[in-house]
């Protein structure tokens, strides 16, 4: 795949400049180097290796899990400006000698222009998809040896070709979870614990690590979206807030209400899960999910980092790398991601879990 010379990576509109920091700092730290080529409010960026041959070695050794700011990615080719009539046959042409591939996805970016290629994309990507089973390019493989031919829609004409291992990708185009606005929950921000549950938890161990009869602390819970969560599934919550919390949500005898400082409460006893959004610095936050941590008041943590206005990234870095330590130098096993969600805006949410 001689012509896969660069990285197509997808992230919030606005925040290129965080993923190409971060992309740039973690490639490095795989001996990978190049330059990034970005556009203010995009939605995407191009990561651009020195040696081309890294573009596909970057997919495959990096994690994708460990990326903030990228919500999807794949290794691909310039920038390919396609005569309307034949669209289909220059991209096979540009496929020659590549392995055979288990999916075809086409993506746009997720801004307000993006969007309104949803429409082509979707029949492109199923002409595609037909027009490749009958040349026997898609076909079935070992999950193991799985490939998705990824295409990134910029207009019309204008098409980056990509692949990516779809195990180390995210599972959803566009690195979005389509996820419906449940009609009785208090507020808009449920979809963000929905979300970072579907980045961070196995959908296998949902039934287990999200159980009825569970316990949890809500720091910053009203008007109660977040708990609304948490009580679907079965769980008892202590929702703290000095804010008012949803009437429905409280009638179900699931809530109990404790107006109080979240950053000073601590619970009587251990819970299952702490969650967390409350609107303060994230080094705060990041020092108060570390005293959780460390006294065993909970398993398995979610909070969000409100971000600040500028350094963004550095600032997300040194959070994570303030609770790290702070474990590490405790012995402690744990698991710590973060990712931009889509329901994210100025901020991001993570997730810790405790081994
Ligand atoms: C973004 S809202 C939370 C929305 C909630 N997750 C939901 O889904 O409905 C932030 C909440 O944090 C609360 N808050 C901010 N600082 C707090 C603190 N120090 N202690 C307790 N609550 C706090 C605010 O009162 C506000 O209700």
């Amino acid at each position: 795949m001689q012509n896969i010379t660069r990285l197509l990576l997808q992230c919030r509109a606005g925040f290129e400049k965080e993923a190409a920091g971060e992309i740039s700092d973690r490639l490095s730290a795989l001996g990978i180097y190049g330059y990034c080529q970005l556009q203010d409010d995009q939605g995407y960026l191009l990561f651009i290796p020195h040696d081309p041959g890294d573009a596909w070695r970057a997919v495959q050794e990096l994690q994708f899990d460990e990326l903030v700011f990228v919500r999807q990615w794949m290794a691909c080719t310039d920038l390919l400006s396609l005569a309307r009539d034949d669209r289909i046959g220059q991209l096979q042409a540009q496929m020659d000698g590549w392995p055979g591939f288990t999916e075809v996805w086409v993506e746009y970016p997720d801004t307000t222009d993006g969007r309104e290629l949803a429409a082509f994309s979707r029949k492109f990507g199923s002409a595609l998809a037909q027009q490749f089973k009958r040349d026997g390019r898609l076909q079935r493989r070992a999950p193991g040896d799985a490939l998705r031919l990824q295409l990134f829609v910029v207009s019309g004409e204008q098409i980056y070709l990509g692949v990516v291992p779809p195990a180390n990708s995210a599972p959803w185009l566009q690195g979005i979870p389509r996820l419906k606005f449940p009609k009785d929950a208090p507020s808009r921000s449920t979809l963000k614990l929905e979300e970072a549950w579907h980045w961070f938890l196995p959908s296998a161990e949902w039934e287990r690590r999200l159980a009825a009869g569970g316990t949890a602390v809500d720091l910053g819970a009203a008007p109660g979206g977040w708990t609304w969560q948490l009580v679907r599934r079965g769980m008892f919550v202590t929702a703290v807030d000095n804010g008012p919390m949803n009437d429905d949500l409280m009638a179900t005898g699931q809530v109990e209400h404790c107006r109080e400082d979240g950053y000073l409460y601590r619970p009587d006893k251990p819970v299952d899960w702490m969650v967390c959004d409350m609107v303060d610095k994230p080094a705060r936050t990041a020092a108060m999910v570390v005293e959780w941590a460390l006294n065993g008041w909970c398993r398995e943590a979610i909070f969000n980092l409100k971000l600040p206005m500028k350094q963004r990234y550095k600032e997300t870095a040194s959070c994570l790398q303030l609770i790290d330590e702070a474990l590490v130098e405790q012995g402690l096993p744990y698991e710590l991601r973060a990712k931009q969600l889509y329901h994210d805006r100025e901020e991001v949410t993570c997730h810790l879990r405790l081994l």
